[in-house]
């Protein structure tokens, strides 16, 4: 056995802490942005459906087992799979899951940190009262104009970076703490107040169907008239594609970042517990958010598949419609902001851990270097929407903002999490796993056993090859 390690980074003082820290991380724009408007894009009730089965097969057991590799190895996503590969005497190609995970944050944190700012934007908009009144045309018009002026959208996306990088800057307890033992309990009551507003609408069973009632030719066939005037239906796996991807993408897993916050994570504390407890509470966020967002889409005809700015476009109006809907719009948007912000400081806190841990780097200065990188790949993200946005500039028929979504959601943060997995079961020895886990070999250790070796990377691997086309 070796010895336990210590992180140099320091501690959660609790584990009531951690969980709240991870909650943190994986509760952001995934779940009250991108799972509503995926969500509309891919049919509703089937695709969230597949969504949930993913997070139940697929997340738990990987996020178990991530947790457990960063309490063990007790270091950055790197130097923690550099320290196991040595432990379990395992090929030093493993090592690459922690540097992999490090580019993956990079890549994330620029396009994630833009969208954080158009909620910002909209905190003060919402504020100035702009939305009081306004009809679907203004509020669309409203959300083109902000999108068509670049500058302002890098100043709000420069705004929120300059946020991350002094929260990481102050270190797990000064900083990452602080944060989330006040964030994350607001976002919890202001989502409440939404759905109760949701529920005053008429349309409110209406959101509900479309959310949980599946309809799984709807999703996974396309159907296209041929010249013949005959109907042909293919089967896509693209829509199964993209709800595996946010599976990992909601809970944060796949990239190091759940990895970091198990490497602070007190040794007495139960991982499996701990995971039940974030996963419960991210998944309770997204399908709030869909339970209010959905409703105010249908009760003001409004188009479910509107895309990135589905929540920008339509929600407006409604706090526009609706009594109090200054204050209530206002509260929306920062809640959105809070979540976002504390996502934010997990996707450049592995890369921080590690430049402190190897080139000894003080925090602030690795906290700032990743979060210039990040702000300088952003400034793509941020054209996306307005210069870069036409076909010319397209790759794939995608923007820059579309690829960099695409292949960190899609493939980056799967194959991370696939390797995770196989780690954990397959490399990591049977008594390293169940010393960290704090488990014997009963039911619960068998059944993530069976999931983190066979399930979780066969349904992966699978679904992932399906989707580019392999089988
Ligand atoms: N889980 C965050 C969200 O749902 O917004 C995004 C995220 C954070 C993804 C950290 C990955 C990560 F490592």
């Amino acid at each position: 056995m070796t010895e336990k390690r210590s992180s140099i980074h320091g501690q959660w003082s609790s584990r009531f802490i951690f969980i709240l820290a991870a909650v943190g991380s994986a509760v952001g724009l995934g779940n009250i942005w991108k799972f509503p408007y995926i969500t509309g894009e891919n049919g509703g009730g089937a695709f969230v459906l597949v969504y949930l089965v993913c997070i139940a097969l697929i997340g738990v057991p990987i996020m178990i087992a991530e947790i457990l590799l960063g309490r063990r190895g007790r270091q950055s996503p790197i130097n923690t799979m550099r320290s196991l590969v040595q432990d379990e005497q395992a090929h030093p190609a493993w090592s690459l899951l922690g540097w992999g995970g490090v580019i993956t944050g990079f890549l994330i944190l620029s396009y994630y940190s833009v969208i954080a700012g158009w909620a910002l934007a909209y905190v003060f908009r919402a504020a100035s009262g702009a939305f009081n009144g306004a009809t679907a045309e203004t509020i669309a018009a409203q959300f083109d104009g902000f999108l068509s002026a670049p500058l302002s959208v890098l100043a709000w996306h420069s705004i929120f970076m300059v946020m991350t990088m002094v929260v990481v800057a102050r270190g797990v307890r000064g900083g990452l703490e602080k944060a989330v033992t006040f964030l994350m309990p607001a976002l919890f009551v202001l989502l409440l107040v939404l759905v109760g507003y949701a529920m005053s609408l008429g349309a409110f069973s209406e959101g509900l169907d479309f959310l949980f009632s599946p309809n799984f030719e709807k999703v996974f066939y396309h159907c296209e008239v041929t010249a013949a005037g005959v109907e042909q239906c293919r089967f896509t796996g693209e829509p199964m594609l993209v709800a595996l991807g946010h599976a990992f993408f909601t809970l944060s897993l796949g990239m190091g970042a759940i990895m970091v916050y198990g490497s602070y994570m007190p040794a007495n504390a139960s991982i499996a517990r701990a995971t039940f407890a974030i996963v419960a509470a991210d998944t309770a966020v997204a399908l709030l958010a869909g339970m209010a967002i959905f409703p105010i889409v249908f009760s003001n005809g409004l188009e479910a598949a509107a895309g990135p700015g589905l929540i920008f476009q339509t929600l407006p109006i409604a706090f526009g419609a609706m009594p109090g809907g200054q204050f209530f719009g206002t509260l929306f948007f920062l809640l959105l902001v809070f979540a976002a912000w504390s996502s934010a400081i997990s996707l450049i806190e592995p890369a921080v851990a590690w430049l402190v841990e190897n080139h000894g780097m003080k925090r602030v200065s690795a906290a700032v270097l990743m979060g210039v990188l990040a702000w300088i790949l952003g400034i793509g993200t941020v054209l996306s929407f307005n210069l870069l946005s036409g076909e010319e500039f397209q790759l794939f028929g995608k923007t820059i903002f579309d690829l960099l979504d695409y292949l960190t959601a899609n493939i980056l943060l799967p194959l991370g999490g696939l390797f995770i997995a196989l780690f954990a079961g397959w490399i990591m020895s049977r008594s390293a796993s169940m010393d960290e886990l704090r488990m014997r070999d009963g039911m619960g250790y068998k059944t993530w056993s069976l999931l983190v070796r066979y399930i979780s990377p066969l349904l992966v691997a699978i679904v992932f090859f399906n989707a580019i086309g392999i089988i």
